[in-house]
């Protein structure tokens, strides 16, 4: 018996719900997150999770069936669900003209500036791998599927999970049937949640997590999973003094050697503050916390009228490379939170299991 099962949480909503030890999530990070690191977390009793965006389902299908040789814990697989895409050719034009000065710098030729740039939103043969694979807990970025998609994704036998950033959103997905709603708070990493608003105002009106968690908790019935800054025990506890049942935590694995962060991605983490990252649009076309850089200032953070998500990136692939070769982090997202001045290099079933133990001894010490 580990230490910390002789502790127990003060609730256990998603332990019960998930069949998990700790109520610690793994954030699904694509492109960051790896089968590697969702196997310790799981391991370590928490429950770990694949970013799926981008993947084709046999791609899906290949990190479910790596995941189930190492382990037969319970499996959180991730998708988006934003509209498809649709070419703009005046937003394209003007997107391509923010971009040329640094073409231009760097002897690009701008024909290699791509408007294309495409990450499947979930779909049908998307929904046949989970169907064929039958992850525990399947979870939502960007709102939920159409409803025959969810319907096939529950009798698959998954729990599902969406990220709300309000609590119109939160009421919203548990009307539409979510078993978990994630309180996304302002301070996270990544890509905002958000999904019943394209007005870019929203960005500034986000609420953070000590607000938005204990009004969520509030106005549904599902248990809640807080995210966002949180990437140390007081965090977590933190979390549960909000009502909430769970947490998720990303950018604190950040600096896991399982997780896929380049060097300068991890120098730039290792360095970071609390107030290094921004929101801004300017790397995808949707609202993203991100390591600040050359781009988010000299073109961003906020600009309007860009392609739709994901179709920034297309053009600004050429120059992400060019600059990369000379170590630079100019033109990259590095995703990353408010808590990234808590990340830890440890491996992520050590960490996993040290957040659990000091969040446990935090409880007892409060309880006392
Ligand atoms: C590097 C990175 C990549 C992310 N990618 C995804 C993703 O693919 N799917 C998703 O639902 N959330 C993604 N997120 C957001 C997380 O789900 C979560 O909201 C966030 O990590 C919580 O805040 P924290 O980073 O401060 O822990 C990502 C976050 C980070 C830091």
């Amino acid at each position: 018996m580990s230490p910390s099962s002789q502790l127990s949480w003060p609730e256990r909503r998603l332990t019960d719900l998930l069949g998990i030890e700790h109520p610690l999530v793994l954030a699904p990070m694509a492109g960051t997150g790896t089968v590697a690191l969702a196997i310790s977390v799981s391991e370590a009793g928490g429950l770990g999770s694949l970013g799926c965006a981008g993947m084709s389902p046999h791609q899906v299908g290949q990190a479910i069936t790596t995941f189930r040789a190492r382990t037969n814990k319970p499996l959180n697989v991730n998708f988006f669900c934003h509209a498809q895409a649709q070419p703009d050719p005046v937003r394209t034009a003007s997107w391509l003209s923010a971009l040329a000065p640094f073409y231009h710098e760097f002897a690009l030729d701008p024909a290699l500036a791509s408007s294309d740039f495409g990450i499947q939103p979930f779909n049908e043969s998307l929904c046949q791998a989970v169907e064929e694979y039958k992850p525990e807990a399947v979870s939502f970025h960007f709102g939920l599927p159409a409803a025959p998609l969810l319907t096939r994704v529950k009798a698959a036998g998954c729990r599902v999970l969406s990220s709300a950033t309000t609590v119109g959103e939160a009421r919203w997905l548990e009307a539409s049937g979510v078993d978990v709603v994630i309180a996304q708070g302002y301070e996270a990493g990544g890509h905002r949640a958000t999904f019943q608003t394209t007005d870019l105002g929203a960005v500034a009106r986000q609420p953070g997590l000590f607000a938005l968690v204990p009004q969520i908790v509030d106005a549904v019935a599902v248990p809640v999973v807080a995210a966002g800054g949180i990437a140390d025990a007081r965090g977590i506890a933190a979390a549960f003094a909000l009502g909430a049942s769970g947490a998720q935590l990303g950018t604190a694995y950040l600096l896991s050697p399982e997780a896929a962060t380049s060097s300068i991605y991890r120098d730039a983490v290792r360095h970071a503050q609390v107030e290094s990252s921004v929101l801004t649009n300017v790397f995808t076309g949707r609202p993203a916390r991100a390591i600040a850089n050359r781009l988010t200032a000299d073109v961003g953070p906020i600009v309007r009228q860009l392609p739709d998500f994901p179709l920034p990136m297309g053009a600004l692939a050429a120059l992400r490379a060019k600059a990369e070769e000379h170590e630079s982090r100019d033109f990259t997202p590095f995703w990353a939170g408010q808590g990234a001045p808590l990340a830890r290099a440890i491996p992520a079933e050590k960490l996993t299991r040290m957040l659990a133990q000091l969040a446990l001894e935090r409880f007892r010490a409060l309880a006392r």
